[in-house]
């Protein structure tokens, strides 16, 4: 294991950040650093090139711990009070969560922050809103202080389009005319980083939508605009959406999810907008427009690897 980084403060942290390396944890963890809040980052590498980006970061240090090894969870967990709990969802999610539910336990933190889903519900057809809400109830039973991020659908999924978009204008997906509330992935990072460094967030859950509710039809046409290229919308049925996830290596039991999630969206039950963002960090949440704007960049670079 590579040797924790001394933070730059000089201050031991008390927060740990799993799942640093993705989408959340990228941006939740520039946000520690900006406040000057000093973290402890859990990576499954230290050396990996994902992880690179968090060494640069003022306050943070970093520890190699993965959620398939109980013991080395518990060294991370080791000394802190607030730990921040994202794993990718898989097979192995729930089984992954709950043993780390038991190691905060065990080393005495104090506050649990969960990533969680929208209309999390142990009686959900989706799989992914099942799992969620074994974890969170288990969380509640170990008597920890908790706050549940409940986002909706993020916008920066739309990125798992955009080859088609560059290379046919188009964004398809299972859902027909149904609104859903997608929301900035920065602005789940800014209610998880309030969550963990400031008082009154204790046993609070926050569903987090942006600040509209939009077809993907609408989607489109703002992508459109802001791409300065023709991207269309596309409605296809459930089974292509499978057949396109399972093309891209992804395996079936997350790809079969995926589609359980595109059934509830289609049924309007992701449409509602809630004040989730703006009741956590005081903030209003951004806009598509706002999204599709600061990401056109990245929806438009098509170098390789991009
Ligand atoms: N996508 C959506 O629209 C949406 C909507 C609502 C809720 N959610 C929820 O958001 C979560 C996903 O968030 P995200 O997009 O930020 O995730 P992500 O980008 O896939 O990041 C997953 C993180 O987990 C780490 N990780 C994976 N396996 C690990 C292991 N065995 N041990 C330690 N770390 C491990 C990864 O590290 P490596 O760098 O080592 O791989 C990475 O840092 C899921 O719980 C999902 O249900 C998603």
């Amino acid at each position: 294991m590579t040797s924790p980084q001394a933070p730059a403060t000089g201050t031991s942290p008390t927060i740990l950040i799993s799942g640093a390396t993705g989408n959340i944890g990228t941006e939740l963890t520039k946000h520690l650093a900006v406040r000057g809040v000093p973290f402890r980052a859990m990576v499954r590498n230290p050396d990996e090139k994902s992880a690179q980006g968090l060494r640069d970061l003022s306050g943070a240090e970093l520890v190699a711990a993965d959620f398939n090894d109980p013991a080395s969870v518990g060294r991370a967990l080791s000394g802190i009070e607030r730990a921040f709990l994202l794993t990718h969802s898989s097979a192995q999610a729930e089984a992954q969560q709950l043993s780390f539910v038991e190691q905060a336990r065990q080393a005495g933190v104090r506050h649990l922050i969960k990533q969680s889903q929208w209309a999390a519900s142990a009686e959900s057809p989706v799989r992914f809103l099942r799992y969620h809400a074994v974890v969170e109830q288990a969380i509640e039973d170990s008597g920890l202080a908790y706050t549940f991020l409940r986002p909706n659908l993020f916008m920066q999924g739309l990125l798992a389009f955009k080859q088609s978009i560059q290379a046919q204008g188009q964004l398809f997906a299972p859902i027909g005319e149904a609104k859903v509330s997608v929301v900035d992935v920065r602005d789940i990072a800014a209610a998880a980083a309030a969550a963990l460094t400031e008082p009154g967030h204790a046993n609070k859950t926050y569903n987090l939508t942006g600040p509209q509710a939009l077809t993907h039809r609408e989607m489109a046409a703002e992508l459109s605009a802001a791409l300065h290229r023709p991207v269309a919308f596309v409605d296809v049925g459930p089974a292509e959406l499978l057949a396109f996830l399972r093309k891209t290596g992804m395996d079936t039991w997350m790809a079969e999810g995926l589609v359980e999630d595109y059934a509830h969206y289609h049924r309007g039950e992701a449409a509602e907008v809630a004040l989730g963002v703006q009741e956590a960090t005081g903030q209003p949440p951004r806009s598509f427009v706002t999204f599709a704007h600061d990401y056109a960049p990245v929806f438009n670079d098509d170098s390789p690897g991009h």
